[in-house]
């Protein structure tokens, strides 16, 4: 039998961090009527230097805790989490409508007039299977260069969006694409957006930065439409309630320096589910 959801619950978005951030501002401005519920993973970042079945085990708890919340529907706002654990996550769950991200080879590739486009992304996603697929798929005659981008996620978590310690990675990240003529970089985690200022000086206006973040929220709107779950008419939405496995008023701080048009507390988590989720 299958799961009848309620359409006036909440859509779930998780990541390992605040990447998803990017991803939840996207969705609330193309589902403007929905409830949110937001999860970040902190006790485990970063998930780009995790294996593949440490991140399906994360991802199988965190669900179970978000089915507890009450929600009707998931999207993984995470690429390494979405490599990792997607397919896992759709065969246990077949009801639960499941949205998930990936970089976007295919918009940069089609994009690239050079033919000569730049991926940042986790190792995690760069070593995926499911990121091989992408390219064989959509990246004939494509060139790419690859960066593992080791350290940003976490100069992004502690804040630092600019300045010197973080722009002297981005030009170390950069450069080789730079010089191989890329004129697209993916921005391969959700985490990157954050610092897409800083990249778009150093690169120069000719070079596009492709974030998939509004083609994924455009993605939801379309799965939650077929399946006759948007939140009904005239129901105040754009609620939003914040958990993390890490600290919460670090949490909260990131929230408003971020999102602080989706400013909301960040809840804590029941004992029981913190240390299931640890
Ligand atoms: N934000 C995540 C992504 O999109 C990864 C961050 C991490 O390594 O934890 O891949």
């Amino acid at each position: 039998m299958t799961q009848r959801y309620d359409p006036s619950a909440a859509i779930a978005v998780v990541d390992s961090g605040i990447g998803g951030l990017s991803v939840l501002r996207a969705l609330a401005q193309h589902l403007p009527g929905e409830r949110w519920l937001y999860f970040a993973d902190q006790a485990h970042i970063p998930y780009g230097e995790k294996p593949a079945d440490a991140l399906r085990r994360y991802a199988r708890r965190i669900l179970a805790f978000l089915q507890e919340q009450g929600i009707k529907a998931l999207v993984v706002a995470c690429n390494t989490l979405s490599a990792a654990a997607l397919e896992d996550l759709r065969a246990r769950h077949p009801d639960l409508p499941i949205v998930g991200m990936e970089p976007a080879v295919k918009p940069a590739a089609q994009l690239s007039q050079r033919g000569v486009v730049g991926v940042m992304a986790t190792r995690a996603t760069l070593t995926s299977e499911r990121y091989r697929r992408l390219k064989v798929r959509f990246g004939q005659g494509v060139r790419f260069l690859e960066d593992p981008c080791e350290g940003l996620v976490e100069h992004i978590e502690a804040g630092r969006l600019n300045g010197p310690q973080v722009e002297a990675l981005l030009r170390r990240i950069v450069g080789p694409m730079q010089e191989a003529g890329a004129d697209a970089v993916v921005l391969g985690c959700t985490h990157y957006p954050f610092v897409a200022d800083a990249l778009q000086r150093l690169l120069g206006p000719e070079v596009t930065l492709v974030d998939p973040a509004h083609a994924v929220a455009r993605q939801t709107r379309r799965v939650l439409e077929a399946r006759g779950l948007l939140r009904p008419n005239g129901a105040m939405g754009g609620v939003v309630r914040y958990f993390t496995t890490g600290a919460a008023r670090t949490f909260a701080r990131q929230i408003r320096l971020l999102v602080p048009e989706l400013e909301a507390p960040v809840q804590p988590l029941p004992f029981f589910w913190m240390e299931e989720l640890l």
